[in-house]
């Protein structure tokens, strides 16, 4: 096989590994993921995560299992367990089924493997065409706020919102990036922190819930987000925590933009209430798990509410930015989505 690499994940021709993100950004750890049951595990366990990238990484899971010529039954049922691994984000359903559809009845190995590629291949470049199409979007000396992860580590190119964020530093637009720490797994404060630090992006780590005080004083101007599916309608599933930076953005009048490949949209869903939400352990709140150990500061049977996504509807977007172009609140409201997919770059 050929070999890749991206920032969370790579093949080196023999075998595929990801970087463990749960050890982010204390260690960088990579961990074999070839075997689909190994795979479906590091995706559970967020040890991939990212809506983009676990599509990605289980297309390639997919393809490793198919060149051990384990044979057209034992790559179907992995399909089958892989494409369950994480409910919310659609992209994982999508690369799993075109890899497999591309096999064809006759399971066509070469072919499966080829389309695995062509997913790696396509996500990079659908984040530089996001990146293009965000970018025009921000003004100079910009406050932008994002939330939980959407960078190299949660794409296999340079990420959704991030890599707009990423492009307007590359153009000098003298940004300063707001990054919400993203309760309860930290994707912002560990893996956002961690990306914009390496690339030198000057940010700064908030709590969650300080954003709306810098938003009400002018310090925050723009927000982009990333997304885990996008209805017909437009409204869109994301991190935990989204729905209310969507809120405080209308009541401050600060532009709102998700920012999602069409790999994200999902057609078939008529609008947020059909998007399915995943549930995750109540430990994840009762307290934190990392570098440091283990530590719990609730009491042990404290009645917990963890959905790992919320639902932000469509009439708080100002403008959704997609690789294949940026779509007005007016526009969404039109059915506009619909048009646009089927027409990816
Ligand atoms: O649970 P996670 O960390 O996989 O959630 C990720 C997000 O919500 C991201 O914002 C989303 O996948 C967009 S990533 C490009």
């Amino acid at each position: 096989m050929r070999a890749v690499e991206a920032l969370g994940l790579r093949h080196d021709g023999e075998r595929l590994w990801i970087l463990d993100q749960t050890a982010l950004p204390a260690r960088e750890v990579w961990l074999e993921a070839g075997p689909p049951d190994l795979m479906v595990e590091h995706i559970q366990r967020l040890r991939v995560r990212g809506a983009p990238l676990i599509g990605v990484a289980a297309a390639l899971s997919l393809a490793w299992h198919a060149e051990q010529s384990v044979g057209a039954g034992a790559v179907r049922d992995s399909a089958v367990r892989l494409r369950a691994a994480r409910p919310t984000a659609v992209n994982l359903m999508l690369a799993v089924d075109r890899v497999m559809r591309a096999a064809g009845p006759a399971f066509d190995v070469d072919a499966l493997i080829g389309e695995a590629y062509a997913i790696f291949d396509e996500d990079v470049n659908l984040c530089q065409a996001m990146a293009a199409r965000g970018v025009s979007l921000v003004a100079e000396g910009e406050g932008i706020l994002t939330h939980c992860n959407t960078g190299g580590l949660a794409t296999a190119g340079i990420g959704t919102a991030l890599g707009v964020i990423r492009r307007a530093h590359e153009l000098g637009r003298r940004i300063h990036v707001y990054v919400d720490e993203t309760r309860p797994l930290l994707q912002g404060a560990r893996l956002t922190a961690w990306e914009l630090g390496r690339l030198g992006i000057p940010y700064t780590l908030l709590a969650d819930g300080m954003a709306p005080i810098l938003m009400r004083d002018g310090r925050i101007t723009r927000i982009f987000v990333g997304a885990d599916r996008i209805a017909r309608n437009g409204d869109l599933a994301n991190k935990v925590g989204t729905y209310a930076v969507a809120v405080a953005a209308r009541h401050h009048a600060v532009p709102f933009h998700p920012v999602a490949p069409w790999t994200t949209v999902d057609l078939s869903c008529p609008d947020g209430g059909h998007i399915p939400i995943e549930q995750r352990a109540s430990e994840e709140v009762r307290g934190a798990r990392g570098s440091f150990g283990a530590v719990e500061w609730s009491p042990s049977d404290a009645p917990v509410f963890n959905p790992a996504f919320d639902v932000t509807p469509a009439h708080l977007v100002s403008a959704l930015v997609l690789d294949c172009g940026v779509v007005a609140a007016d526009a969404l409201a039109r059915g506009e989505l619909a048009r646009l997919i089927g027409q990816p770059v």
